[in-house]
Formats: C-alpha cells, structure tokens, sequence
C-alpha cells in the first residue's frame, strides 16, 4: 500500500485534517504537496483542537515523518510560527520529523502585500483570497523569479535577493496600487534570522519518498482546499492557485502514478465554501444558518484560516460526481453526519438545470454555474443523535438512507463515516 491520496471533493474544509489524522495511525510518513498557509486543517485531541496550515495533520503521531513538499508554498515566518505552536502543544517538531522540501516555494513579506494590494484593487469582483500571498507566490514560481526553499541555505545571499525582490514590489505597490511600501532592511534582517532557523529542515523530499517506495512504507498525501477550488479543474478564477487533486501528487511529491495505489475523496455531509465565487446550493434561509452554526462550537463553520463565516448550502451531487471523475477517487469518506441531526428534510441536489435544460454535468465555466438552478431530491431527515454510532448498524434509519442514497448515487463506496471531530467519532467500515 505505497501512497494513498486524501483530497478534498468539494471547496475545501470537508475534514481532511481530522481524517489524515485517522490515517496516520497507520502511515509511515504523510506529505503535503500543494498549498500553503490558506489551508487551516483541524484536528481534535481530547480537549484541544490545533489548527494546522503547513505542517502535515500526521504530526500528532510520533511514528510519522512529516514532509512539506515541493508543490507547496511556504511562509517562513509562518512555518516558524507553528513549530512553535505545535511544540509549545507537547509534540516533537524537530527536523528528524519534519521535511521541507529544498523545491518548495516561498511565500514572501512581498506576496502578502501584492494579494492584499490586488483584491482591494479587484473591489467589488475580489477573490475573497486568504490574504496570504499564495496566489501572488505561484504566479512567481510561473515566472520563474522566486526563491525557494533552497536558497534559505546561505541566509546571507538570502537576505540581499529578498532585499531586491521588496525594492521591485515596492515600486509596484507605489505606482500601481498606491499601497504602503515595505521595509527593506527591517524585513531582511528579520528574514535572514528565520533562514538561519529553517535551514536544518530543508531536505529532497523526492528522495525521502523514493527511499521509503523503495522500502514499502506506507505514505498518504495530504491535499490542501478541494477539487473545486483547483487551479484547472475548480470554478476559475473562484480558485486558488494549485493543484488540488491527484494531480498535485505527482510533481508536489515527485512521483509517478503507478506509486498511488488509493484515492481516498472526503465529503461533507452537506457544501460549505468560504470566499467569492459560483455556488449553486447555497442556502441563504434559516437552515443555512443552522448549518454554519453560531461559532460556539469548534467545528461551526467560520475559515479555520481567516474567521470569515463560511456559506452553506445542500450536498451537491453533481459538483461531486465531477470530483470523484477528474482524480480518479475510489472511495469516499463523509464527514460531519452529525450536523444534519435534527434536520426535518435534507434536500440533495441530483441535476441542474440550465437554460430550461437538465444538466448533470458539472459547468466549469463561473458564468454557467452562476445560472444554474439545483434539481433537488427531497429526504427525511433524522432527529436522533448520531455522534456516539461507531458502526453502521447504529446509525438511525434515515440517516442509513441519507448514506446509502450518496453511495448509490455517486457509485463509490463510503468507507469512512465522522460523526464528531474527535478521534473516536468515526464509522469505519463494519
Ligand atoms: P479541512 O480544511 O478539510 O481539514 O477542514 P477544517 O479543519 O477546516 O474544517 C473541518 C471542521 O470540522 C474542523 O473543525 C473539524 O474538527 C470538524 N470536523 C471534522 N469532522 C467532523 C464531524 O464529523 N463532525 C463535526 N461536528 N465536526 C467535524
Ligand atoms: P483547506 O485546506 C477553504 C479559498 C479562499 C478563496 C480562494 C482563493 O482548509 O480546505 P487563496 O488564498 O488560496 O488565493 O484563496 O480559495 N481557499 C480555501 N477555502 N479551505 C481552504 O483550505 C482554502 N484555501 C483557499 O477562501 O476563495
Ligand atoms: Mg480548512
């Protein structure tokens, strides 16, 4: 069982970071390939819940080595922040455990404030991006003008190519967005100490991996945001600017395909998205706002990244078909089955419709998925609750019907079921 790929089926905050971490119990080493701090993956441990955005969601596991691969971009400052964070939590954070790749990219004091400067200057058609420089960091990378992790190893040299990347960012930020410069020298001294820092963890995670193919361990790739939030397949430009599914694996791990011998899809219960962009179950009534919740709990839906309230809406079959179609998912792991609890009826949306046609192929373009209007099939819903079931079989009987009804729907098999944030609060197969 050499690599087995956990991915996101919808825009992202489906649960990945609390199913890696079931994963991992048996995982030899887990591996993010895409993304970078715009991800904000939760794992509950008892009374903590640690919010992770760079550091894989294995790291709770001593037995895991954990990589940062050369798909992702990566905050220095950030990265430093969260060793701290994850330390001062009781966890080993120390090079012989995390691996950042020597190709990975960095994302820079410059990034930030371009991605800032940007959706101001996009006013009423932003993003709604996380603010932290990703897509400004991986245009870069296209460009061929960052730096990457690599050059952290000479914090010198280091120092005086970030000083002439903010001198050209600040005459940018000056002419065209008219936005606050950046420090220079305060920005480079700064930097340099978190080279000198970072250094020890800068490895080839490519070999990392080959070494660990090539000794049978078991590794599972971490993906970041959803298959919808993806750079080619998602609702562009309502993307972000990786590769999201399968195919981030390859060239964020380095590896061929014949090593991925799993795709595993995590589902929501019911669609969540956080950011601008087309939304074709989105709810705007009161069972929306039961959905996201009201903050108190942990798991309500407000970004673990930024705070912002997440839109909420039906499952949409359609949107996951399309998902499980273009990565080639084998399987599926639902999350969240307890916030439908109390429900009277759970709509699922089976087509679309378009133009007076129906639809059941995903529309990638915005502008078509802006039009559409869902097709739903109406079930009962459950009042018990099911946060305790730890089989199938104690699962009530709609909600029984509301899985089954997916799984026949969508053809794949629901391997995994949460019904809690916490480790126990799982369905495996019975
Ligand atoms: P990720 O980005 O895909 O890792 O997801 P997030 O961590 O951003 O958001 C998922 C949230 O739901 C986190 O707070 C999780 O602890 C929580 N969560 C995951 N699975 C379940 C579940 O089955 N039930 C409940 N109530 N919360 C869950
Ligand atoms: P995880 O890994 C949900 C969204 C942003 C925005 C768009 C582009 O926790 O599922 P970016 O900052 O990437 O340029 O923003 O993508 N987005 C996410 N939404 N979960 C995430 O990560 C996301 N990462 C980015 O809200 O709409
Ligand atoms: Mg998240």
């Amino acid at each position: 069982m050499p690599i087995t790929v956990l991915i996101g089926t919808q825009w992202g905050d489906e649960g990945k970071g609390r199913v890696v971490d079931v994963l991992a119990r048996e995982a030899d080493i887990v591996a993010r390939y895409n993304g970078g701090d715009n991800a904000g993956h939760s794992i509950t441990i008892g009374d903590n819940v640690i919010r992770l955005h760079l550091i894989p969601s294995g790291i709770f596991y001593a037995h895991v080595t954990c990589l940062l691969g050369s798909g992702m971009v990566v905050n220095p400052k950030n990265l430093l922040r969260e060793l701290e964070e994850v330390r001062s939590a009781g966890y080993d954070v120390s090079p012989e455990r995390i691996q950042l790749s020597e190709s990975a990219h960095l994302v820079l004091p410059t990034h930030v404030a371009l991605d800032a400067a940007m959706e101001r200057a996009r006013a009423d058609g932003a993003l709604g991006t996380t603010m932290r420089g990703i897509g400004v960091a991986y245009a870069s990378k296209m460009q061929r003008t960052n730096l990457r992790a690599s050059d952290l190893r000479d914090a010198e040299r280091f120092a005086d190519l970030l000083h002439k990347q903010i001198e050209q960012t600040n005459q940018q930020l000056a002419n065209e967005y008219h936005a606050a410069l950046l420090d220079a020298d305060a920005l480079c001294a700064e930097y340099h100490d978190y080279a000198l820092r970072l250094a020890p963890y800068i490895v080839n995670t490519a070999r990392t991996v080959h070494d660990a193919l090539a000794r049978g361990a078991h590794i599972v790739a971490e993906g970041a945001q959803g298959v919808l939030l993806d750079i080619d397949l998602g609702t562009y430009p309502f993307v972000t600017s990786s590769s999201t599914g399968v195919a981030g694996v390859l060239n964020g791990l380095g590896v061929g395909p014949q090593a991925i011998t799993r795709v595993v899809g995590v589902a929501k219960a019911f669609s969540t998205r956080v950011g601008s962009g087309p939304f074709p179950t989105e709810l705007h009534d009161e069972i929306g706002a039961r959905l996201r919740g009201t903050g108190a709990n942990p798991w309500d839906e407000f970004g673990s990244t930024t705070g912002r309230p997440r839109r909420t809406g039906w499952l949409d079959l359609v949107a996951l078909k399309y998902a499980i179609r273009t990565n080639g998912i084998g399987e599926l792991v639902l999350t969240k089955l307890d916030v439908l609890s109390g429900l009277d009826e759970l709509n699922v949306c089976v087509a679309y419709e378009l133009s007076g046609a129906r639809v059941s192929d995903f529309p990638t373009d915005a502008a078509a998925l802006n039009a559409v209007t869902p097709q739903y099939v109406t079930l009962d819903g459950w009042q018990d609750d099911v946060s305790r079931a730890r089989k199938r079989s104690d699962l009530p009987n709609l909600a029984h019907t509301y899985v089954d009804y997916i799984e026949t729907q969508l053809g794949v098999p629901i391997t995994m079921i949460s019904v809690g944030p916490e480790r126990e609060q799982i369905i495996c197969a019975d």
